[in-house]
This record gives C-alpha cells, structure tokens and sequence, in this order.
C-alpha cells in the first residue's frame, strides 16, 4: 500500500490537462471494437479502469495498436469468445456497461473484478437483462460479480430506469445492439448522455425524445461504422482542480479542453452557487479558477445525477466554506468504489471538518482543516479528495493507499506538483 504526503503550500498557479474522459474512453473502445473496420481514438483516459475495458475488447478479439501517447487505433471486424475471465479492475462503469455488450454476443464469457467490484450491486443491470432475455448469472446464484453470461436470443424492451444511472441505461442500450428489435430507456432524471451520443455519431439508428418530464432514447439494433475520436477532458477530475483553486488563496487554475456535455457539469453550477469564481468557455472547453471565499448551499436531489461522482470533492469546498452545505438524495454514494458517504465523513472528519450524514443527507459545516493521518478506502475520488483537503491544513496530511488514484489519474500528483511550482 503506498502513501502521498501532502503539504500545505502557495497558491496553485498555471494550466493544466485532465486525462480524458473515464465514461467517454469505455465507451469509445467498446464501439470501436463492436465497429467493422479501424476506428482512431485520440486522448483516451490513460487510468487502469479504461486499461482494463482496452484489456477485455483485445481478449474479445479486437486489435489495439497504440499510435502515439493516448491514441489508440482499434480494429473490431467481429468478437469471438475470451478465453479467460474477463478483468474490470475496480471499474463498475466497466462491468455494467460490457454486461450488456456481451449478453447480446452468442457465447459465453465471465466478467470479474477486484474486491469492491465484487460487492457493488449488479441486480441493477441484471433485471433489465433478464427481461430482454439474456442469460446472466452471478456469484454463488447472487447478483454479485464474478457474472457468467451466455449470450444471444435478446429481445428488444421498453425500461424505466428505478435509479438515475447511466450505468444501467448504456448496459441496455449496448444490449439493444443486439436484440431482435428496438429497445428503449425512459428516465425520470436524466443521466449522463454519452451512450446515446456515440452510438447515434458512430451511425446507430437512434432516437431521443422528451415525453413531459421524462426523457426517453430508443436504439435499434445495428453495427457502429469505424470512427475517429478525440476524447474530452474529463470533468470529474477538473473538479478537483476548480476545488483546489477555490479554496486556496492566491490560486489561478486553467484546466484546459473540459468536456460540456449534458449531466457532467454539476459542480460548475453548485460552485458558482457557493461564490467560486470560475468560468467555463464552452468554445475551448477552458475551465478558468480564481480562489474565492465559498458560502454554503443546498444541492438537491435533481442536481445529483449530474454531479453524482464529484460529491466528494464537493464536500471538501464545503469544509472549507462559511455556513452548511446540504447534499440531499445522495443515496446512491453508498454503492460507489466505496461507501462514499461513510468515507466521507470518517476521512474528513479526521481531519476536523464537521460532516454528518443524516439518511440519504450528507451535511458539511465549514470550518478549519487539520493535517493528519487518512485512509483512501481503495477509493481514487476518496485519496484525491483528501489530498485537495490537505492543501489547506494546518500541517501535512498523509493519505494511505494513494495508489487508488491510478485508477482514473495516474498524473495526479504530478500536476499538482507543477501547479504549485515543483514541476
Ligand atoms: C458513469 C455513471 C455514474 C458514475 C460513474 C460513471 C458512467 O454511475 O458514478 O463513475 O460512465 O456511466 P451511475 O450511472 O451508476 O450513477
């Protein structure tokens, strides 16, 4: 297990490049490898969980050839069966969206994971696939990874999704590829939307529509046509960056080329709301931070699916802002690469911040850090949470099993070194 010290220092000043987008990068290498011919795939997160999916389409019998830093060139020509389990890492984006990928490709194959995969709930994915037909199992007749899956004969749904997540919409949706008619997603709250745009870029029939308060996407079953991609930078990594220059004085951050797209830039608006001074050029994708004094807010639950993984991080500018945040319907943290709202409150609260959570309530009082001892919980948003936190504690503030944060930003602490001038 490694460990990161951080210290508490000067301001952060200068650009900086978050990997690219971690949901996009899944999706693009399994279209890629669905597609018949060769696609280019520029700026892929180069994180161990978007490895893990490269990983699994090249047992799947797609060809990667790497043509440069993050660039991928993938050859798909039909998938055949793996001939071993296939490994997700610690990547719940991974299992769920290729679970539905494969129950439409007529052989068998074992999905598996790491130990939190392991206990993530996939009941979520397994109810829609049971009603499309497919035959997919879990562990010991649970629903929990690893999941056998024999795939084929799937037929086209209709499916409200119970939870905001697009997890389980882009696991239908990769399954509705497959099926013997059209398959369709009504949501209440709407999800991140990168299924639907690649799958209608790479020339998938595909239909979105909004009925009242719902949002509905159908997709008929069809082949993606070989691409070329340029990934986005990933917002959810940016938002450490717009924390860190938020909270620490004198700071000036550009996070360059961040992606806009629907349900992704929560935090923006939620840091806006606290008085952070930040502004998103939606030509350049340019994120621009200026350390600002932040009063506390309420983020409501409409707000959650938009900003679901960056609540974390969120909670740090709350500890370190005047007055209470409210984090309400924030339920779904519990099922995340940890109980992110037991570790949330465990690890900030070492480090004195006032957090509490109250049913599906996470409250942050603000108010002064200390450095300390924190564990990441084998979370990457976790580990670098803490760190953002530890900029401004008051002594250094160690965090154990930093090497978490390689799953989705193995230039973490590089770019933090450089931003505060030890690059
Ligand atoms: C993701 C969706 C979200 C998010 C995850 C990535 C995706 O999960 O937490 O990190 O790429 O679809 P849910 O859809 O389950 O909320």
């Amino acid at each position: 297990m490694s460990t990161q010290v951080v210290e508490p220092g000067g301001p952060l000043v200068g650009r900086v490049q978050v990997p690219g987008d971690k949901s996009i990068s899944h999706r693009v290498l399994m279209l890629a490898g669905l597609a018949d011919g060769t696609s280019t795939i520029r700026g892929l997160s180069d994180g161990d969980d978007v490895a893990c999916t490269r990983r699994i389409m090249e047992a799947l019998g797609a060809t990667v050839t790497e043509d440069g830093p993050c660039t991928l060139r993938v050859g798909g020509r039909g998938l055949e069966p793996a001939n071993r389990t296939l490994d997700v890492g610690n990547s719940g984006t991974g299992i769920r969206l290729l679970a539905g990928l494969l129950a439409g490709l007529p052989f068998r194959s074992v999905l598996d994971g790491d130990a939190s995969i392991r206990h993530r709930p996939m009941d979520r994915i397994l109810e829609p696939l049971a009603l499309m037909g497919a035959k997919v199992s879990g562990r010991d007749g649970s629903s929990l990874a690893p999941l056998t899956i024999d795939g084929g004969g799937l037929r086209g749904i209709e499916y409200r999704l119970p939870v905001a997540s697009a997890q389980v919409k882009g696991c239908v949706l990769f399954a509705g590829l497959s099926a013997d008619g059209p398959t369709t997603i009504v949501e209440d709250r709407p999800s991140r939307t990168h299924t639907e745009e690649l799958m209608a870029a790479t020339g998938i029939p595909l239909v979105r529509e909004t009925d009242g308060p719902l949002e509905r996407v159908t997709v008929k079953p069809g082949c993606p046509a070989p691409f070329d991609h340029e990934v986005a930078g990933d917002p959810s990594q940016a938002a450490f960056w717009a924390v860190a220059a938020s909270i620490v004085p004198g700071s000036e951050v550009v996070v360059g080329n961040v992606y806009s797209g629907p349900a992704r830039s929560g935090f923006i608006d939620v840091l806006a709301r606290m008085g952070a001074d930040l502004v998103h050029d939606p030509a350049t994708g340019d994120l621009t931070v200026r350390h600002a004094g932040l009063t506390g807010t309420v983020v409501t639950p409409d707000e959650v699916p938009g900003l679901v993984d960056e609540v974390p991080i969120l909670a740090v500018a709350a500890a370190c802002a005047e007055g209470e945040t409210e984090f309400e319907g924030v339920g779904e943290l519990r099922i995340k690469e940890s109980d992110r709202l037991a570790t949330v409150e465990s690890e900030l609260g070492r480090m004195g911040a006032d957090v509490r959570v109250d049913g599906d309530t996470l409250v942050v009082r603000g108010g002064s850090l200390r450095g300390t001892r924190v564990d990441s919980h084998h979370d990457h948003r976790i580990a670098m949470s803490c760190a953002v936190a530890g900029l401004v504690a008051d002594g250094p503030t160690t965090v154990r099993g930093w090497e978490a944060v390689a799953t989705s930003y193995p230039g973490f602490e590089a770019h933090l070194d450089a931003l505060q001038g030890r690059g």
